[in-house]
């Protein structure tokens, strides 16, 4: 199984943190695979992340990588730093960076082929907003947004894909399971039907996303699993969605 539950922690967390989180996760999560578990803790705690996980093989990666390997970029970070720490995958796209840090696809296509060059598998986080939503251009903004990230990037080893409405992100909202389910289909065919050389893992689904909902959306076919982040930031309840995740997918 491919990693299907990514926990992004965006800016939290601390060392006490870490151990805190740890803890419950670990009394809590009753299955024994953990490689299909992902944390996107901040870069500066992944060594130390990685350390308190210590033998379970939970994968770790970043929240963002830069679109270039070296070079006078006060502050950014490289894939290749990345993997040096032992990451598996990093978020690329995520709607806050495309937002508040002004990311476009073309920034998002050089930092996947940057990804792909260190052997990160990159998580390529697309999404509509309230207004396009609205409108009914929900679609046509989501193939715009693949077809532009992946233009240079067409030939990845991996590639797992977000589905994260902007609306839903911290809202409590969320479309009904059978819309999303309709959406992650669309985005399976448009990257299997147009970029024959990329090797799409899964579609996983991010935006409100809790232990309630949780089983509504993974009774879908389509929804693969999920990226997650205000519910991550609690050990007890990521656990408690990743046991339900594993018994929908017996
Ligand atoms: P929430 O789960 O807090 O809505 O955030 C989703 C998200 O942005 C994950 O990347």
């Amino acid at each position: 199984m491919s990693l299907s539950l990514i926990a992004n922690w965006k800016l939290n967390g601390s060392k006490e943190f870490n151990h805190h989180w740890a803890l419950e996760f670990f009394r809590n999560f009753n299955g024994n695979n953990y490689s299909s578990i992902g944390i996107a803790p901040a870069s500066l705690y992944i060594d130390h992340l990685k350390a308190v996980l210590a033998d379970h093989d939970i994968m770790v990666g970043s929240q963002n990588i830069d679109m270039e390997q070296t070079g006078a970029r006060t502050g950014e970070i490289s894939a290749s730093m990345i993997k040096d720490l032992g990451c598996a995958f990093s978020i690329v796209g995520h709607s806050e960076r495309r937002i508040l840090f002004h990311e476009t696809n073309h920034m998002i296509c050089q930092k996947l082929i940057q990804a792909n060059n260190n052997s990160l598998i990159p998580i390529l986080c697309i999404g509509e907003s309230a207004d396009e939503n609205q409108r009914n251009n929900t679609y046509k903004v989501l193939e715009e947004q693949i077809i532009e990230a992946l233009g240079n990037a067409n030939e990845l080893s991996s590639l797992i894909i977000a589905y994260e409405p902007v609306w839903a992100i911290g809202s409590g909202k969320t479309p009904n399971p059978e819309e999303i389910n309709s959406v992650h289909e669309m985005i399976k065919d448009v990257v299997q039907s147009r970029f024959p050389k990329i090797d799409l893992e899964s579609v996983l689904y991010g935006g409100s996303v809790n232990l309630k909902n949780a089983s509504y959306l993974f009774e879908q076919k389509n929804i693969d699993g999920a990226l997650i982040g205000g519910a991550s930031l609690d050990g007890r309840e990521f656990a408690l969605i990743a046991n339900v995740l594993k018994e929908q997918s017996v």
